[in-house]
């Protein structure tokens, strides 16, 4: 029994050292939070009646700019602008692939000036610009995996604008309906882990998401409830390590168990708005 407990224990160092992470280089905007409030409620997490902190908002800011840092970013900033609350949450600034950038045209009017402003950086920053047709609120509800664009719709980005995605990028577009309201993005319902893999809340999609997501992703990891509602999947990495909210621990163990890196942060004030960690991040793909 000895003996067959060793090769056991062998045999399951040697997959974690058969298949080591390689991190892929990221490139990622943010914005800082300077002018972070909640003066109005665009989404259930949201409370105007709350007190808010600027500076707890930017020091939690911070340390996701840091855990970027370390990891070997590249992290470019737009300049924040007064009076645009949420401008924050740069995944709704736009989505970027290939060198081109589809423009965001947001739901709320709080956001709409976000748009151009986005736009603007990325004609400054040597993207090829398309403006939008659609509402649509950027990487928000984009997310690239396996070569295609998976793209929620529901509460924020159009159906519509899917099909404005597929002409410009000419990718496949899967379209995905969100029927939960405390994940009215589709970054708040789903990670990518690398260019495989993804990590999702089975409960936030409709019947027919649920069974494509489950067709395309059998070994996805399945994420509970608990860690969902502190917005767990609101999380980025590079394929090898996932920066996370620290409170999704349940979420944290299922990484490691498939051998990913985790950096677990704490984003509470930025929760006050509705967004975590992914939502104050746009990956530039130039
Ligand atoms: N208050 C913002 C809104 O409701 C939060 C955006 C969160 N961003 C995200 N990518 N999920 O629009």
């Amino acid at each position: 029994p000895e003996a067959s407990d060793v090769t056991h224990t062998g045999a399951m160092a040697d997959d974690a050292q058969r298949s080591p992470r390689t991190p892929k280089h990221k490139t990622v905007l943010m914005c800082r939070p300077e002018h972070f409030t909640v003066t109005s409620a665009i989404n259930v997490w949201m409370d105007p009646s709350k007190p808010t902190s600027t500076a707890r908002a930017l020091e939690q800011w911070h340390a996701l700019h840091d855990a970027y840092a370390s990891l070997g970013y590249d992290v470019e900033l737009i300049d924040p602008i007064a009076g645009l609350d949420d401008m924050v949450y740069a995944a709704n600034g736009g989505f970027t692939l290939d060198g081109k950038a589809y423009g965001a045209k947001f739901t709320y009017a709080e956001r709409q000036p976000e748009g151009p402003a986005y736009m603007a950086w990325f004609e400054a920053n040597g993207f090829e610009v398309h403006r939008p047709r659609h509402v649509n609120e950027g990487e928000g509800d984009m997310l690239l995996s396996r070569g295609a664009i998976l793209a929620g719709h529901g509460f924020r980005t159009s159906l519509e604008s899917h099909d404005e995605l597929r002409g410009i990028f000419d990718r496949e577009v899967v379209s995905l309906r969100l029927v939960d309201p405390r994940f009215y993005h589709l970054d708040t319902a789903m990670a990518i882990l690398d260019d495989e893999q993804i990590a999702y809340l089975p409960a936030a999609f409709d019947e027919a998401g649920r069974r494509e997501l489950e067709r395309r992703y059998p070994d996805a990891i399945l994420v509970d409830e608990a860690d969902a509602s502190v917005l767990g999947l609101n999380s980025f990495g590079d394929g090898c390590t996932m920066v996370i909210a620290e409170r999704a621990t349940g979420f944290a163990r299922q990484l490691a168990e498939r051998g990913y890196e985790t950096i677990g942060l704490d984003l509470s004030e930025l929760l006050l708005g509705g967004g975590g960690i992914k939502c104050c991040t746009l990956e530039l793909r130039r």
